[in-house]
């Protein structure tokens, strides 16, 4: 019998993202980079399964491939159990059957969802009961983007991208991600862009500018229009991610040769978001980049955050 209260394992799904718009600010002196970004919630999901067990442990499947994802405590999933766990004094166990739907290392915060997804589905099989607020805190210490796959919808992240507020948009966008067989390190991106600006400023000194998020996006949003979304998209990130891969614009203008209205790489790559009309030209497009020899997703967005699916 199911005892509501006590489940022996849960079933939680969790998001991936592209960011809309991503305005990276100086590196600070605790690492990271000061970030204006938006976030849109896509209908890739990870499916996170957490059965009561005797310590801490991990496997992994899914529709993408997995052969890259790490079973041990360097997994975003592990660390938010073990996290979890010392916060609250628990000493319970916990197997985590991950299944992946957002492809690994791509810019699309799988990871992230799985640390999400881990910290929602612990929390009910051990009965911690946070608050959504102690669980954003818990988050946002996993990981920048963890907090978002928790929020799930559209929204704004400003500090690292982990302080989040909600963003009005209304509607669906169609969007094809086309993915790439080797991933790319987000430490390593980040590194390249304050080299890209350390030698153009050698030429020219600037005045580094306060990041910040242009108001054409939050009206093409407020309007639902897939094409006036398509012009405001933009990406910091995306020359760093050109640099270390120039094919990738290769893979943006064939999309938009395509089909597609424009095509953007995704957080810090190497996946390539297109941005399509609907759903039907998201069809065509993913149709004709397949043909063309890439691997591609279609999806949509914005999707719900975090979601408990079952708990028995
Ligand atoms: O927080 P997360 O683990 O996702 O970040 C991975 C790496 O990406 C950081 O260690 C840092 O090098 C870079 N990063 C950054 N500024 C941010 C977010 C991430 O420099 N706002």
């Amino acid at each position: 019998m199911t005892d509501e209260a006590n489940p022996v394992a849960v079933r939680v799904r969790a998001p991936g993202k592209v960011n809309l718009q991503l305005a990276v600010g100086e590196l600070q002196e605790d690492g990271y980079h000061e970030l204006a970004t938006a976030f849109q919630a896509l209908s890739l999901i990870e499916e996170i399964t957490a059965t009561s067990a005797e310590g801490i442990s991990l496997s992994v499947s899914g529709t993408v491939d997995v052969a890259g994802v790490p079973l041990d405590e360097s997994n975003l999933a592990y660390r938010a159990a073990l996290l979890l766990r010392e916060r609250t004094g628990v000493t319970d166990g916990v197997h985590l059957n991950i299944h992946k739907g957002v492809p690994v290392a791509g810019g699309m915060g799988g990871g992230s969802a799985d640390a999400a997804a881990t910290l929602v589905a612990c929390d009910a099989l051990w009965a911690t009961n946070l608050s959504s607020a102690e669980l954003h805190t818990l988050a946002a210490e996993l990981g920048a983007d963890v907090p978002f796959s928790l929020h799930g919808g559209t929204a704004m992240g400003t500090g690292r991208g982990d302080e989040l507020s909600p963003m009005l948009s209304q509607g669906r966008f169609d969007w094809v991600l086309v993915t790439n067989d080797e991933g790319l390190s987000t430490p390593r991106v980040y590194g390249e862009l304050d080299a890209i600006r350390q030698r153009l400023r050698a030429d020219l000194p600037v005045v580094p500018a306060q990041p910040h998020l242009g108001a054409d996006l939050f009206h093409a949003l407020r309007a639902g229009d897939p094409v006036r979304l398509a012009d405001a998209l933009h990406n910091d990130l995306q020359a760093a991610a050109l640099s270390l891969r120039p094919e990738l614009a290769v893979v943006i203008d064939l999309g938009v040769r395509e089909g597609a209205l424009a095509g953007i790489v995704s957080g810090s790559g190497p996946t390539v978001a297109l941005l399509c009309a609907d759903a039907e030209s998201a069809l065509e497009v993913h149709v004709s980049m397949t043909a063309a020899g890439y691997n591609s997703f279609r999806a949509h967005g914005p999707v719900a955050g975090a979601r408990i699916v079952s708990a028995v």
